[in-house]
């Protein structure tokens, strides 16, 4: 599908099959949501801007690199607060913001209820966590927000996105980079992903 990228590697997907298991505690199931979203944002990155610098190894001079902007991560409570070690794991020195939002579960209306966000986001390439994308309308809320912060290089790492989430975001806020680690079918009358894990966040905290 157009404008998502879709990381199919078999340590994600595996561990996804484990995701998707009902009877997978909540334990566990922590531990594999860090660990694919250590996986889907070292593809995230790929392209991030790299600047040259000159250093000395112990026998010559030579020029490395190093990364041409700092790295905002931004997890969007609660779920996305799942993801967040796993990132930090791959960019120890990133900064994190948080921006806080809840689905209505009767209008599926993302509702806020945090931001916590540094200044200046122009000089910093954001990458927003939350394992679900669905209707898109968290995903919406969270992305026109740092937009509205100064936000130009903009990713979101999923680990499940429907393809109505997908064109949603899309649409609401053009240049929003998607990776994900599957593209499920659809969406339930209640707003869940087919097939799709349940309650992200409910899975996670296990409550
Ligand atoms: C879940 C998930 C996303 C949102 C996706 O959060 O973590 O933020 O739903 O659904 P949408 O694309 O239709 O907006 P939820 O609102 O359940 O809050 P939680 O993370 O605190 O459980
Ligand atoms: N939020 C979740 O946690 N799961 C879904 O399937 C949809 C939204």
């Amino acid at each position: 599908m157009k404008g998502v990228q879709v990381i199919d590697h078999p340590l994600v997907q595996a561990r996804l099959t484990r995701l998707r298991d009902e009877h997978t505690p909540h334990p566990e199931f922590r531990r594999l949501l860090g660990e694919i979203a250590g996986s889907l944002v070292y593809e995230a990155t790929r392209n991030l801007e790299l600047k040259p610098f000159r250093l000395r190894t112990p026998l010559v001079a030579v020029t490395g690199v190093a990364l041409q902007r700092e790295v905002l991560l931004v997890p969007v409570l609660r779920a996305g607060l799942g993801m967040l070690d796993g990132a930090l794991a791959l960019l120890p020195n990133a900064r994190v913001g948080c921006i806080g939002l809840r689905r209505d579960e009767k209008t599926l209306e993302a509702e806020g209820y945090l931001e916590s966000l540094p200044p200046r986001l122009n000089r910093c390439d954001v990458l927003g966590l939350d394992p679900m994308l669905a209707t898109g309308g968290s995903a919406i809320a969270a992305a026109k927000l740092l937009r509205e912060r100064g936000a130009r290089e903009l990713a979101f790492v999923h680990v499940l996105a429907a393809p109505e989430g997908v064109k949603a975001l899309r649409r609401a806020v053009p240049g929003v980079r998607i990776v994900t680690a599957a593209l499920d079918d659809g969406l339930d009358s209640r707003g869940y992903i087919l097939p799709g894990l349940g309650d992200a966040g409910d899975r996670c905290f296990g409550c």
